[in-house]
């Protein structure tokens, strides 16, 4: 697992909820960081400062492909959310977490996805992250707070539907030995993605069908993908470039980590603070 600068998901809301509520709650489950030096602190972002040329840029792209609905200074528009408040892109540095979101979309919420390479969506990134909040958001994800195991272990084996395709004994065992930081990353990302949302060296290829118009029919790794071509690895390890022509040939791509990418907007901040808290343990 690539160790690239993840980013943690909704740290800022932990803030928030810190503030309103005691997370003290099970007496069987102190909080482990009350004790000890909080490791979790200080994970502050270096978003470095906006490349001038990179604002121009991504204000282009944003400007044609997204303006229509986020609004062309991201506060929201016909039909799509202020993008300056997203959880999404306020834990985003480079474009790493609003690729999940500009490369999957969410067909059933209105979100079309765009085939955008990346280096466009961190244009679009540093664009979007120029655009002055104001005061109100006071918003900055810093840490990682402590969570309660015994719920993380709850949610894990229960609502949270991990053991779907996880299990603390095997391929999660030792997961723990993580920094806490690293780990919660991990857990949002499945540890598919590092910087700009390319996908780490260990996580599961992603798998192509490529359907021609005869029926014909090509499967294998997906090595890349745009406009024009697709390249993947056969079953034979041979490795192919097929050209494409708008929707010829049909091209079927399934990602292993769909299931955290789709998660990536729905975690409620308290379930990822405690599995994170549960996964901890398992050192
Ligand atoms: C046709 C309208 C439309 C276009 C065009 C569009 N979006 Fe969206 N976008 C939406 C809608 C609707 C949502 C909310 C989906 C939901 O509720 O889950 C959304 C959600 C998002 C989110 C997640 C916000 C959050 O907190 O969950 C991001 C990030 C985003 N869009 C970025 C972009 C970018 C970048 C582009 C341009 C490349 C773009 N969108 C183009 C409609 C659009
Ligand atoms: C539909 C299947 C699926 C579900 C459900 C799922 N994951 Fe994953 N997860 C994956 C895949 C695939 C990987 C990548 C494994 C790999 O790299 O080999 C992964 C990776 C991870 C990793 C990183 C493991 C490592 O060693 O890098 C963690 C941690 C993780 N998932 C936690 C969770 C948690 C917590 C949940 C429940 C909230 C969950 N996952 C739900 C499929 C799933």
């Amino acid at each position: 697992m690539a160790n690239l600068a993840r980013t943690g998901l909704l740290a800022a809301v932990t803030v928030l909820v810190m503030a309103l509520t005691s997370v003290s709650g099970a007496a069987d489950e102190p909080p482990a960081g009350a004790a000890k030096p909080n490791p979790f602190e200080s994970h502050d972002f270096d978003r470095p400062p906006d490349d001038p040329a990179a604002v121009a840029r991504g204000k282009q792209v944003f400007s044609v492909n997204c303006a229509f609905c986020h609004g062309s200074d991201g506060r929201g528009g016909e039909g799509g959310p202020n993008l300056l408040r997203s959880p999404i892109v306020l834990n985003d540095r480079k474009g790493e977490i609003i690729a999940a979101v500009v490369l999957n979309g969410r067909a059933e919420k209105g979100m079309p996805k765009f085939n955008l390479p990346m280096e466009s969506i961190a244009d679009i990134a540093a664009y979007v992250h120029s655009i002055k909040v104001g005061a109100a958001s006071s918003f900055t994800p810093r840490m990682v707070l402590v969570g309660n195991a015994a719920a993380g272990k709850a949610y894990f084996n229960g609502k949270g539907g991990c053991t779907k395709c996880h299990s603390v004994t095997k391929d999660l065992a030792g997961v723990g030995a993580m920094d806490p930081k690293t780990l919660q990353d991990t857990i949002f990302t499945g540890g598919g993605t590092g910087m700009l949302g390319i996908p780490s060296p260990t996580a599961p290829p992603r798998t192509v069908t490529v359907t021609f118009p005869t029926g014909e029919t090509v499967k294998g790794k997906l090595v890349s993908i745009d406009d024009f071509v697709v390249v993947l690895t056969d079953a034979d390890g041979n490795r192919r470039s097929i050209r494409r022509e708008g929707e010829a040939p049909k091209v079927e791509i399934v990602n292993p980590l769909q299931a955290h990418l789709d998660r990536v907007r729905n975690w409620e901040d308290r379930d990822l603070r405690n599995v994170t808290a549960y996964l901890e343990t398992l050192k």
